[in-house]
């Protein structure tokens, strides 16, 4: 692979805000240049904003400010925008900036000059809301086949460009080209709408229509069509000019990628890359055109009022989050729905839980019980060496697919070896480790889950960059590299980790904000989302239930009263008639008559010497049967698998007494 590595978004219509669409593919592009970055790759990132045309004409007009006064203004939500999603391309390209006039002027020039672009009458249907003029048998209804607007009958002079000049050029070079056009079934498309016969473009506006846009250098009455412009910004921002480029644009062209949506493949197959082979440069190495997102099952769209706002969602759920959910939520290349409880799912199960939980569990207890540094490594048993095996095969595959611009699948990836530190934990019992005295293997079995929340924090780097940084931190780990990532067995021993605050507080319903939007947009949604709340409310309390059994969680102070323990004493005792491991005893504790409890401490006890002991017992547990022998509490005794000793008091108690 080449050093360098340039990759372009499209520039953005100045016409409104910058909305969820045009966030998807300005991180999509950030993620992947932090990603070549990190493997040491020179690379460059371009956006910037499509200023011209007959849509920014008439945002302007609307609002009565002038088309440059109008563009000024809104260029800057877009650049906010990247900033607030920590997204720092290396330039920002406006179409109405002199640099960017005078390659167009000069290509315009050029192209006239040796006869690449001509005058000649034109006659024709033309749209003005998709800015361009359509056949009769392109219309349908009588209408614009793209914007279902009607068109009007228009014959006036105009510029071409002999785009069929190179038609041919360019059904070889996707034939011999396989990567040229992303995903495949897109590259189908191209080649459909190719087997057509291709015609120039007309790539002039007479003035008296259109006064903004950049006017011909050879005849004033005219300016430049706002797609022959505006591709010609992936060239001039990085130095081109048909009498002599820079290095920077010898150094960098051809792009390795053009980031587009779907809607937006054929002007740069078909349009951009004619105009390159008539200005003697390679085409872009590849075309990657994404999908669309819908908004809770719906197009997204002004007039339905559900346009999503990027900052209400950084806001609400931090920008990490969101550049996560978006490159994990669908396929790059296909198409997917935006919701709010879908967001709330995959954050609290792959952030929270996954992520969240392998790093809160390893933090604190390397924190609780080995001192709070990065502990020693042991020698590796079977189970380590298969723990290793995941983490080079996860890292093999996020860094394939990455390559490869499956950003979805990268983190899924990533996140079988996330799965598979959480079971290793649940598999290696620190916590019996712990209790055991097992410290040599509790300290390898803690540096392991470690390791694998370093291996997690680098790889999420390009995705959450801030998120990698703090987990890389509470891991005491000043850099975070990519080399030899999988090894677990990167980190700084004897540096001091910190388990800190939770890295993803689980979400426990969707954020007021939210929900206000969602019943002011959409009702009917809003019902649905509050219905689905509720039941995920409780699945969640059922869930929280059973974690809090677990080593590290708390119980409330309200949960252990629930738990009703009594003083109590042994008044018969006798073996169990059909379990080698039970006793069975008759227990008082207070009541009309002694209590019938099975307790599995035949290893330890014979039923001669438990007569008159004083004992705990757990008086509410619902009385269940153990082989044929009713059951009706539990007797507290300390082991696990083996009782070691019974509970029981050092001064006489009251039997029936409450214990605390
Ligand atoms: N100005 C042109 C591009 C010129 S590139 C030389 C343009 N601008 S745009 O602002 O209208 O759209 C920019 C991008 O936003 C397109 O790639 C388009 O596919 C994308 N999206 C618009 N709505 C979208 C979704 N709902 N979902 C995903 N992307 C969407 O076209």
């Amino acid at each position: 692979m080449s050093d360098s590595f340039y990759i372009t978004t499209p520039i953005y219509y100045v016409n409104d805000k910058p909305h969820l669409g045009h966030a998807y593919t300005t991180i999509a592009a950030d993620v992947i240049t932090r990603w070549h970055r990190m493997n040491g790759r020179n690379a460059y990132f371009l956006t910037g904003t499509d200023e011209h045309g007959q849509k920014v004409f008439e945002a302007a007009e609307k609002r009565g400010l002038s088309p440059q006064q109008h563009v000024d203004e809104l260029c800057e939500p877009f650049k906010a925008l990247w900033t607030a999603l920590d997204i720092f391309p290396d330039d920002f390209i406006r179409t109405t900036e002199e640099r960017h006039q005078r390659v167009v002027k000069s290509v315009l020039s050029k192209l006239y000059e040796e006869g690449d672009i001509y005058a000649d009458d034109y006659e024709g249907w033309y749209s003005t809301s998709a800015e361009r003029f359509w056949t009769e048998k392109d219309l349908v209804d009588g209408k614009c086949p793209d914007t279902g607007t009607p068109v009007e009958w228009i014959k006036e002079k105009n510029y071409f460009f002999r785009m069929s000049k190179y038609a041919d050029r360019l059904r070889d070079h996707i034939a011999a080209n396989s990567d040229f056009i992303r995903p495949k079934s897109r590259k189908n498309e191209v080649l459909g709408y190719l087997k057509k016969e291709v015609g120039d473009l007309c790539i002039s506006r007479p003035k008296t229509r259109l006064p903004w846009g950049i006017p011909f250098p050879f005849d004033e009455e005219y300016v430049t069509y706002v797609w022959f412009d505006a591709l010609l910004n992936y060239i001039s921002a990085i130095g081109f000019h048909p009498d002599g480029s820079t290095d920077e644009f010898k150094a960098r062209w051809p792009a390795s990628y053009h980031l587009v949506g779907k809607d937006i493949l054929t002007t740069h197959s078909v349009y951009w890359s004619t105009m390159l082979f008539a200005m003697g440069l390679e085409p872009t190495q590849c075309l990657y055109a994404h999908g669309w997102w819908t908004i809770e099952g719906q197009k997204m769209s002004k007039s339905i009022g559900n346009v999503v706002d990027p900052h209400l969602l950084i806001d609400c759920y931090g920008n990490d989050a969101v550049r996560y959910f978006l490159m994990r939520e669908i396929l790059f290349g296909a198409d997917g729905d935006f919701s709010h409880m879908g967001f709330m799912t995959r954050y609290n199960a792959d952030l929270a839980n996954d992520l969240g939980n392998l790093a809160h569990r390893s933090l604190s207890m390397t924190t609780k019980w080995l001192g709070g540094v990065v502990p020693v490594l042991d020698k590796n048993t079977e189970a380590d060496d298969a723990l290793q095996a995941v983490a080079d095969a996860a890292v093999d595959g996020y860094a394939k697919n990455i390559e490869q611009m499956q950003m979805s699948t990268a983190l899924e990836s990533l996140w079988s070896l996330v799965q598979a530190g959480n079971k290793y934990i649940d598999d290696e019992e620190p916590w019996k480790l712990n209790r055991e005295g097992q410290t040599e293997r509790l300290a390898g079995v803690m540096r392991r889950c470690l390791e694998i929340c370093r291996v997690a924090a680098t790889l999420l780097g390009p995705f959450c960059p801030n998120k990698g940084l703090e987990l890389g931190a509470k891991l005491g780990c000043a850099s975070l590299t990519v080399e030899g990532v999988g090894a677990l067995s990167g980190l700084e021993e004897g540096a001091a980790v910190d388990a800190g605050e939770p890295l993803f507080p689980r979400m426990q319903e969707l954020p007021e904000r939210i929900q206000e939007v969602l019943a002011g947009a959409l009702p009917a949604k809003a019902e649905e989302v509050a219905e689905k709340v509720a039941t995920k409310k409780k699945k969640k309390e059922a869930v929280v239930a059973e974690e809090t059994a677990e080593e590290n969680q708390y119980i409330e102070f309200e949960d252990f009263m629930k738990v009703k323990l009594l003083a109590g004493r042994i008044v018969e005792a006798q073996k169990h008639p059909n379990a080698d491991r039970l006793l069975h005893f008759q227990v008082e504790v207070g009541e009309d008559r002694p209590r019938s409890i099975c307790a599995g401490i035949a290893n330890k006890y014979a039923p001669e010497d438990m007569i008159g002991k004083q004992v705990v017992i757990v008086a509410n547990l619902k009385p269940r049967k153990l082989r044929g022998v009713m059951s009706e509490g539990m007797m507290l005794a300390a082991g696990d698998a083996e009782i070691e000793g019974l509970v029981t008091f050092d001064q006489d108690v009251q039997p029936g007494g409450p214990v605390r």
